[in-house]
């Protein structure tokens, strides 16, 4: 990929350099600084006239200034000639907000998505977006969705003894089968319900075959840790006999560390679209596979 440049935002944690040398294409990183209000600043440190463009920039910690400049940096490299632009966002904020649930609200990945776009992304390409369905609200730039899925199942590769996949809800259902097919196991999801105000979650009883075997919990996310702790803790009060938890983007948000401490797991494993302390997985080989494919070099 000769005439493309990574360009590194302020989250691109190490995926810019990782996914730049898999191309061997030239990797920068933004300079960037908050001004004293609070307003973000990013400059690019070199000139990308006439090149392909492959901003790296993830939304997690502190997702609005994360957007901000990711908006920033795809003007900047419109600005500067680019010649074309695609944005490599591995963890998407707002996408769990993907229709209305009551009366008044946002459709806000949908707002996301567009501002993205408008300023001037001729491709998006994410990692495990909550819902695929939201990337069809894109209208001009082209959008993809990596799913890192087996790359957490393959992690488990020889660890568990009759492993049964389980996702905590039923949306999870699609991820189960993903990874349940790379281990060759069977899968099955929990039921989960999730008070739209207060945000309690509960896990409805529902009866397993998880009785002296390896569970393998999956999901696309963990903030506070709670829908996984309860999933644990119903697998585990049916008899499982060990539980590890595979799950694409790590936010452990407020006490989650805690929590799902608490349910005691035998192993947590993510992948780096968000750092925390289990971020053992890197999702930059399927991003530069990807980008491999889609600009056929
Ligand atoms: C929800 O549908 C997601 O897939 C996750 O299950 C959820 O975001 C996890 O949130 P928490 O860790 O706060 O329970």
């Amino acid at each position: 990929m000769t005439s493309a440049i990574v360009v590194g935002g302020p989250q691109s944690n190490g995926i810019d350099a990782k996914v730049a040398e898999l191309l061997g294409v030239e990797c920068v990183r933004v300079e960037y600084k908050r001004f004293p209000d609070g307003e973000g600043y990013v400059r690019l440190p070199v000139s990308v006239a006439g090149k392909r463009v492959i901003i790296v920039q993830s939304m997690f910690p502190e997702q609005d200034m994360r957007f901000v400049e990711l908006l920033l940096m795809i003007d900047a490299v419109r600005e500067h000639g680019a010649s074309e632009v695609i944005a490599v966002v591995p963890y998407i904020a707002y996408a769990r907000q993907d229709r209305v649930f009551r009366e008044g609200e946002p459709i806000s990945i949908r707002a996301v998505l567009r501002a993205i776009e408008a300023a001037g992304a001729d491709r998006i390409i994410v990692v495990n977006i909550h819902k695929e369905h939201c990337l069809q609200h894109l209208t001009k730039a082209k959008g993809v969705n990596l799913d890192a899925t087996p790359l957490l199942a393959e992690y488990f590769k020889g660890k568990l003894e009759n492993p049964l996949v389980l996702g905590p809800d039923a949306g999870a259902l699609k991820q189960a089968k993903v990874a349940a097919e790379v281990l060759g196991a069977e899968y099955d999801h929990l039921e989960k319900f999730r008070d739209r105000v207060t945000g309690e979650i509960t896990i409805k009883p529902k009866r397993l075959p998880v009785e002296g075997r390896d569970v393998l919990i999956v999901d696309d996310i963990i903030s506070t840790g709670g829908t996984l702790a309860k999933a644990i803790k119903a697998v585990k009060e049916q008899g499982a006999r060990s539980v590890y938890v595979g799950v694409i983007h790590g936010l452990f948000v407020g006490k989650a560390y805690e929590v799902l401490a608490e349910a005691a797991p035998n192993e947590v494993v993510t992948t780096d679209t968000v750092l925390n302390k289990f971020s053992k997985i890197s999702v930059a080989p399927l991003i530069a596979n990807a980008l491999k494919e889609l600009t056929k070099v």
